[in-house]
Order: structure tokens, then sequence, then C-alpha cells
């Protein structure tokens, strides 16, 4: 695992955002167009910033591109402002102009879940895989929505929100209640097989998550420490979340 520590959050997104841009230029060989996987909440925005100013300024061109989110709430309909379908089409579709139809969020209101999961993954596969799949990480060290205790083998499944990340994330909504208590996620398996990770956290609250994916022990309690496994996993993060490595 590649460590790599800045000054503040706006460092992160710009060396980060150069990784993003690197891969989208270079593609996949053979005039094929890079696929990202892209995660939704805070830690990611300043990066979707950066790589939009780029397209923006003409610097980067991302047609062709397609991109696969990590992981939707259960319940929320694509049009709810919080589903991530809403998310990534606001913070990452529009602005990066990325094809809608290249653009891909789990089903949450799907009637059959399971069936939903296994397509998410079946639409992976066909697209060949991801070739740079970026992550955030949750104060209790969740990766996608795969909470402590997810196994490292896990495939796109139902999962139930634990209670943390139901509080960290309510500040999306009106009320803690409206937080929905399932999502359907990407597993660790699954994150696992795109050619590189690259994961960004900034600020003190990530500080012990970050110090357990980097310095503690593999293990499914921090789920995050499962990028120790992933040859080309990179960290890049501020001072903050570095504040309690050894
Ligand atoms: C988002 C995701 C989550 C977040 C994590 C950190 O698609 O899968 O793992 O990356 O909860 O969230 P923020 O960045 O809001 O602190």
């Amino acid at each position: 695992m590649r460590v790599l520590i800045v000054e503040n959050e706006a460092e992160v997104a710009r060396a980060a955002a150069e990784q993003v841009a690197d891969v989208i230029r270079r593609g996949r060989g053979a005039g094929r167009a890079a696929v990202l996987g892209v995660a939704t909440g805070s830690s990611p925005l300043g990066i979707y910033h950066e790589l939009a100013a780029q397209v923006r300024g003409d610097r980067l061109d991302t047609a062709g591109v397609s991109a696969f989110a990590l992981d939707e709430y259960v319940g929320l309909d694509a049009g709810h402002p919080e589903s991530y379908h809403s998310v990534i089409r606001r913070t990452v579709t529009e602005p990066l102009r990325l094809d809608p139809a290249r653009v891909h969020v789990p089903n949450g209101t799907a009637a059959d879940l399971e069936a939903e999961c296994r397509a998410y993954e079946r639409a992976i596969r066909g697209a060949g895989g991801i070739d740079l799949q970026l992550l955030g990480i949750g104060s209790n060290g969740h990766v996608g929505f795969n909470e402590p205790v997810s196994s490292f083998a896990s495939r796109t499944r139902l999962k139930t929100l634990a209670p943390q990340t139901r509080a960290d994330n309510a500040r999306f909504f009106e009320s803690p209640e409206q937080v929905p208590v399932h999502c359907v996620t990407q597993g660790l398996g699954t994150i696992l097989e795109a050619d590189r990770l690259l994961l960004v956290a900034h600020g003190t609250a990530k500080a012990d998550a970050v110090a357990r994916m980097i310095e503690g022990p593999l293990t499914s309690m921090c789920p995050a420490s499962v990028l120790q496994l992933h040859p080309e996993a990179t960290v890049i993060v501020d001072r903050e979340a570095a504040a309690e490595l050894q």
C-alpha cells in the first residue's frame, strides 16, 4: 500500500484527481475508455471538482468513460435528492460530462434485490472490470457500505447499515430517522478485483479508522484493512487524518 500524507483537504483532492485523470487519459488501450469505480459522500467531492474543472477547460476528455457506483440506499427512489443515483448524477455524471447510459448505480428499489446484486456484478464483469476504484472510509472503518465484520470475499449484496454509519450520514437528511436502514453495496471481494484502489480521507474524524486500516491487523472488524491485500492500493490523507499513524 502506498500512503501519501499531504497538508490539507485541497491537496488530497489535487493529488487524487491527478491519478484519476491519468487513468482517464491512458484509457485501457486499443482505443477503449477507462472504467471508474466512484464513491459518494464528502471525501471524493474535491476530486470531482478538480476533474470537472479540467473537463470544462478542455484539458480532460471523458468521452466513453464508464462509471460504477459503490453502493445505494435501499428504499430511496432514484429521484430522491439523497439517493446515490441523484448524488452521482449531481457530483459525477453531469460535472464530468459522462454519458448517463455509461454510469451505473445499483437499484435500491428493485423488487428482487438479490437479482439486482447479481446483475450489478455481471455488469461490472461485462464492462471488463474496473480500472480505478475510488474509495472513502467510514469512521468505523467501512469501505463501500461493507460494515465491520464484512467478509473479505463478499460480493455485491444487501447489507444493514451500522448505527454509526446512519449517525454519520444523518447530516444529509432532515432527521436521523430518515436515513435508510439497508443498502446495496459492492462487496470487499468485488472491490479487490479493481486494477487499482485509491482511498482518500481528510479530517480528524477519520484518524482512528485510517490508522487501523494502514497499521492495524488485517481484520473484518476494520473492513478497510482489506486494502493491505491489494497490490495497487494508494491512500491519500491529510495531516489530520494521518494524526494517529505511528
Ligand atoms: C460512499 C461510500 C462510503 C463513504 C464513507 C465515507 O459511496 O461507499 O464508504 O465513502 O462512508 O463517507 P464521507 O466521505 O462522507 O466521510
